[in-house]
């Protein structure tokens, strides 16, 4: 059976260590503060919402909670932005992502300061993060290196096949692979044979956006499997990119859905935020 990477307990290791840390900052009279919005209230996103808020919470981060109503204008939001981007008190932002379909998804990343860009979506962010500088890393691609490194899998010199492209996960993951050391292969929809690149991997990051989409035969022996992937079934309990079921009896060491991916996004959100004031 595989080593189970248990995303909840090392998550919640990460929380303590900033809570320590900010416990201290507030000593010297330093309080960070984080402007969390919502715009609409769709109920995977409130869902999310609530979690960063709680997290917060937890760790002595100050949060300011904007739930605007589904119908606003961009401008609108365009304004509240740039309201918070010159406001001392605050030093994060983070916008809930799918906006409306009225709105550019974007514009709005751009118009929030890359100093308050927690999420780590601007294109000075990203850019920043491809070249090794100094900056906020993307929150779900920087949980999966914390799990790797704090379940002591090493990445240098290893296959590294990422499966999905986006600009949230998949891209962003392949450059954080890259940049510690290991073999990287991008893998998409339009990959030719894609179990051949798959069963490659040391180490296997699924963000397909699929459900139970990687099974036993994409898999090597002894590979370590990252399912980015939520997903509700029918029966209303969650399930992530993997079979975890089938490729747990094939890997060396697999995160489970619930409880690995998903928090250590937010883990790594109450970092950034501890990051603007360190
Ligand atoms: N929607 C899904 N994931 C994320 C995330 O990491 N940040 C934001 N802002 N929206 C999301």
């Amino acid at each position: 059976m595989a080593q189970l990477i248990d995303g909840k307990a090392i998550s919640m290791q990460i929380k303590n260590e900033l809570k320590e840390e900010v416990a201290d900052l507030k000593e010297k009279g330093i309080c960070p503060c984080l402007a969390v919005i919502q715009v609409g209230n769709d109920p995977a996103s409130s869902v999310y919402v609530n979690n960063k808020k709680k997290a917060c919470a937890y760790i002595g981060i100050e949060s300011l909670s904007y739930e605007l109503e589904e119908t606003i204008s961009q401008e609108t939001l365009l304004s509240i932005i740039d309201e918070l981007n010159h406001n001392e008190m605050v030093h994060g932002i983070l916008v809930q992502l799918p906006l409306p379909k009225h709105m550019e998804e974007e514009a709005i990343i751009k118009a929030i300061s890359p100093e308050k860009d927690v999420d780590g979506f601007h294109p000075e962010t990203v850019g920043n993060m491809c070249i090794g500088s100094k900056g906020f890393l993307p929150c779900t691609p920087a949980g999966v290196i914390q799990l790797l490194k704090r379940s002591n899998v090493d990445i240098s010199g290893k296959e590294c096949v990422v499966v999905g492209r986006s600009n949230i996960v998949g891209k962003p993951m392949a450059i954080l692979l890259l940049r510690e050391n290991g073999t990287v292969t991008i893998a998409h929809s339009k990959t030719k044979d894609l179990k051949e690149v798959t069963r490659r991997a040391d180490i296997l990051v699924a963000a397909v956006g699929k459900p139970k989409f990687i099974t036993a035969e994409y898999v090597k022996e002894g590979a370590v499997v990252i399912d980015v992937g939520i997903h509700r079934k029918e029966d209303g309990k969650l399930c992530g990119d993997v079979d975890f079921d089938d490729v747990s009896k094939k890997v060396s060491a697999i995160t489970p859905v619930p409880g690995g991916v998903g928090p250590m996004t937010i883990a790594m959100l109450m970092n950034n935020c501890v990051q603007t004031v360190r």
